[in-house]
């Protein structure tokens, strides 16, 4: 039997994140989705769920290093391993000029 795969999506509670974790959602991955927003994040394992997928959420602000190796150290115990890294959290920002 194959294990399940394990698939980390950051900033998966809005935009491409949502939409990425939403594609994945019924293809028998453990979804990781992080987000800031508890509630956004809850909003988003229960539609992955309602969609017969699997889901945690994950919560951090990465504008503090402290929260970064907190989730770091939260997903590490909790989770053998992990196949797909999907860093996605940030916001695009245009420059001046
Ligand atoms: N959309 C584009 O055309 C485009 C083009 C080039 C590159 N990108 C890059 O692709 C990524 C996603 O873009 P998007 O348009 O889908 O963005 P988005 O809709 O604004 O979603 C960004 C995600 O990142 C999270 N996030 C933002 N700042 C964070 C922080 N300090 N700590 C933790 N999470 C944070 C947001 O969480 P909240 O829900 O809490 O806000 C949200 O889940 C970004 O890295 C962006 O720079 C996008």
């Amino acid at each position: 039997m194959t294990a399940q795969r394990t698939i980390l999506i950051t900033g998966a509670t809005d935009g491409l994140g949502r939409r990425t974790a939403e594609r994945l959602a019924s293809s028998g991955v453990l979804l990781l989705v992080h987000g800031r927003n508890a509630v956004r994040g809850n909003a988003l394992v229960a539609a992955v769920e309602a969609a017969g997928g699997s889901a945690i959420f994950y919560q951090a602000d990465f504008a503090s290093l402290h929260a970064v190796r907190r989730m770091a150290e939260a997903i590490a115990g909790a989770h053998a391993h992990i196949d797909v890294v999907i860093n996605n959290a940030g916001i695009a920002v245009e420059s001046g000029g």
